[in-house]
């Protein structure tokens, strides 16, 4: 199978869905964006118009391509519109029982030849391909928040995933520029092993007074070249999902580095997510779920 102007459905129209369907949009590949609620379609398809708009501005994506993209960009509330799919990319709430319940469903509507990805930060993707009777064909693939700017997608196997379609998913995702690194079926697979703990332990910095918000920030960038400071990444993330994914990981693993800070509880209770919610460690005027 080559994956050049493919059917694509990508599963969940939330920060990691809307970025996904920037990315194989931009890559030529018909990309049908599906939520259960109707307003997420509408917002996801407007993040992807946007981002694609600002790519032009910038002189990073021509006209035409931008034109192609959208072109080729639909949404739906209803999972039957996804019968000609080649490739699925689920990437819904982080919860097993809905992830599950989603492959299950997506049986008896997808064809024989579509592979399928989920993109999950803490569950096993054995787990989640548990619910498909074709779990050969479910592979892994954790791509990096804001995914249209950050080259990097982790792969990881399910303990029946087959081999073609492990490397049929590497094909698939260079051929939507993305630079692959294989890794096991295990919690936080490589990367968020280490970017929770060092997450967290900023936050710690900040909260006990060592630095600011963009002092810290600053560090990061002048110091290791990290394009994004820790806050402005965090913002992009999604300060609930820092939690979630911070928890679920310490459950695991049972190590302490990956406790959430109680900073993190009370900008949560205070309604300060982030990016998504207007104001999070920054606060932002603009609806963007991701930077340009
Ligand atoms: N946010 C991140 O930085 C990040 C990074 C990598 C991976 N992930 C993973 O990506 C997945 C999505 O995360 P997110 O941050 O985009 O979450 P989000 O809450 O922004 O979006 C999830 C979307 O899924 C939709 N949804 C929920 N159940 C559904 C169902 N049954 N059918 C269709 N749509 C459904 C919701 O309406 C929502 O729009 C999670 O598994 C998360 O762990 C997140």
């Amino acid at each position: 199978m080559t994956f050049q102007h493919r059917t694509v459905a990508v599963l969940g129209a939330g920060t990691m869905g809307s970025g996904i369907a920037t990315v194989t949009a931009r890559a030529g590949h018909s990309t049908l964006l599906y939520d259960l609620d109707e307003g997420r379609v509408k917002q996801g398809l407007d993040q992807v118009g946007a981002f694609l708009d600002r790519s032009v501005n910038l002189g990073k994506l021509s006209a035409e391509d931008a034109a192609t993209a959208k072109a080729g960009l639909r949404g739906t509330t209803d999972l039957r519109d996804l019968t000609a799919t080649d490739v699925v990319i689920e990437a819904v709430f982080e919860d097993l029982a809905v992830k599950k319940d989603l492959f299950t469903q997506l049986d008896d509507i997808v064809s024989e030849h579509t592979l399928f990805h989920t993109n999950t930060s803490t569950l096993s993707v054995t787990a989640i391909a548990a619910g498909s009777r074709r779990p050969e064909r479910v592979v892994g693939t954790h791509y990096c928040n804001p995914a249209p700017l950050m080259k990097l997608v982790e792969v990881a196997n399910g303990r029946h995933t087959a081999d073609w379609a492990h490397d049929a998913s590497l094909e698939f995702l260079a051929s939507a520029s993305k630079t692959t690194i294989v890794t096991k079926d295990r919690p936080g697979f490589i990367l968020n092993r280490f970017l929770i703990p060092w997450e967290n332990s900023c936050i710690n910095a900040l909260e006990s007074g060592l630095g600011t918000v963009k002092s810290i920030d600053t560090a990061v960038k002048g110091a290791l070249g990290h394009p994004m400071g820790p806050f402005e990444l965090l913002d992009i993330v999604g300060l609930d999902i820092h939690r979630q994914v911070a928890m679920r990981l310490y459950e695991q693993l049972r190590d302490p580095r990956f406790f959430p800070p109680p900073m993190v509880d009370r900008m949560i209770a205070a309604g300060d997510l982030g990016r998504k919610t207007g104001a999070g460690f920054y606060t932002y005027d603009d609806n963007r779920l991701f930077g340009s």
